[in-house]
């Protein structure tokens, strides 16, 4: 039996999510004892002990969990002066992303998004049927206007991922406001932001646009920040018509218990949240000011990851730096050859990770002035 051929069309256009070297991965192919992880932007200091413990209070994982989550929705929306109605939850914000493709995107329908930006945004358009839109980035961030001048009359829904994943840049908020009232009124606005809690003061406030524009839908994580990826809990707010139409695609019981008590045990964690965002911002001035001693160019970053250049193939330096035990992201896979993409680290594991790059980078220099 050829399954391909029985796969329908938009399967075959597709390739399996690739998640990077595991750290198991990582020790067996060089018989490594110790591996720093810096690939997949995790909390590099753990899980909120807050979430951990709340999780271990579980009881009754015999019964169907309550799927309505009201209390949880409630803590999640009402900072931001939203309501349960207008939240949905997720097995990660993954999930909420295709749920939105799968009510909303169809055959025929366009859907504009940056290049390069996170993998899964054209990825759930093929699956759906529909086309994405690459519109390049400009200095490592989106192209406001260019994605603007995309629009055509097939254009369903418009993707910003703020900050973008792989380049770490995030948009101006002046710019934004302009690109959204610009945006036709009928064309879906989905702003991912899985890594708003690492962003300057003055960002873009996702949940703003759901208040002010019809048609906006804003996604968060806890997988980063709060270090629950693989608890996995994600969550979206819209207006309330948008979200009644994916609560029928929604997957009954998507949400664990554990994740849900996990996600409520998070946001009393405030002082985990604290220590992580301060970490991440010292660790990224460190690494700032290393690369740029290094001479090496980095994209400005809004996030827990920064994306640097490197004078040889990106795929070449991620295999020197994982021999030497560190696990970066290489950019030639994520459309952004030439590119490390960096998690931010422990410091320990900082200085680990420039000390690796000024081993190397003689060699990657050496290897740079010999043509190929
Ligand atoms: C931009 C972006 N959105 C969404 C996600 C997925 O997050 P989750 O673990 O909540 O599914 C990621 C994870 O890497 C990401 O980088």
């Amino acid at each position: 039996m050829d399954y391909v051929s029985l796969a329908r069309p938009a399967v075959r256009l597709l390739h399996e999510y690739s998640a990077g070297t595991t750290i198991d991965q990582a020790k067996r192919r060089f018989e490594l004892d110790r591996v720093i992880k810096l690939s997949s932007n995790e909390n590099p200091r753990g899980s909120s002990p807050k979430a951990l413990a709340a999780m271990a209070t579980l009881t009754g994982a015999n019964l169907y969990a309550d799927d309505d989550h009201l209390h949880l929705r409630a803590r999640l929306s009402e900072p931001y002066g939203l309501r349960i109605e207008n939240t949905i939850l997720g097995h990660g914000s993954n999930e909420i992303l295709l749920m939105f493709f799968l009510t909303f995107i169809g055959p025929g329908d366009e859907v504009i998004m940056a290049d390069p930006t996170f993998s899964l945004f054209p990825a759930d358009a093929i699956v759906t049927g529909a086309t994405p839109v690459r519109v390049q980035l400009r200095d490592g961030g989106h192209d406001l206007d260019a994605m603007l001048a995309a629009v055509t009359p097939r254009t369903k829904a418009v993707i910003v991922c703020d900050p973008n994943n792989p380049s770490g840049t995030c948009v101006d908020p002046a710019a934004f406001a302009q690109f959204s009232s610009l945006l036709p009124p009928d064309v879906l606005l989905f702003i991912d932001q899985a890594y708003r809690e690492y962003m300057p003061a003055a960002s873009v406030e996702g949940t703003d646009y759901v208040k002010s524009r019809r048609g906006t839908i804003v996604t968060r994580t806890m997988s980063k920040l709060y270090g629950l990826a693989s608890v996995r809990f994600g969550y979206g707010f819209a207006d309330q018509g948008m979200i009644d139409l994916m609560q029928r695609v929604r997957v009954p019981f998507n949400v664990s218990s554990p994740a849900a008590l996990a996600a409520l045990g998070a946001l009393d964690d405030d002082e985990f949240r604290l220590a992580t965002i301060a970490m991440n911002d010292e660790g990224k001035a460190y690494l700032e000011a290393a690369f740029k001693r290094l001479g090496l160019f980095a994209y400005p970053s809004a996030a827990n990851f920064i994306a640097v250049r490197v004078p040889v193939a990106a795929d070449g330096a991620y295999t020197d730096l994982l021999k030497r035990g560190i696990i970066v992201r290489s950019g030639d896979k994520l459309g952004m050859p030439n590119f490390l993409r960096i998690t931010i680290g422990l410091p320990e594991e900082n200085r680990a990770l420039v000390a690796a790059l000024e081993a190397e980078l003689p060699v990657w220099r050496e290897r740079a002035q010999i043509p190929a």
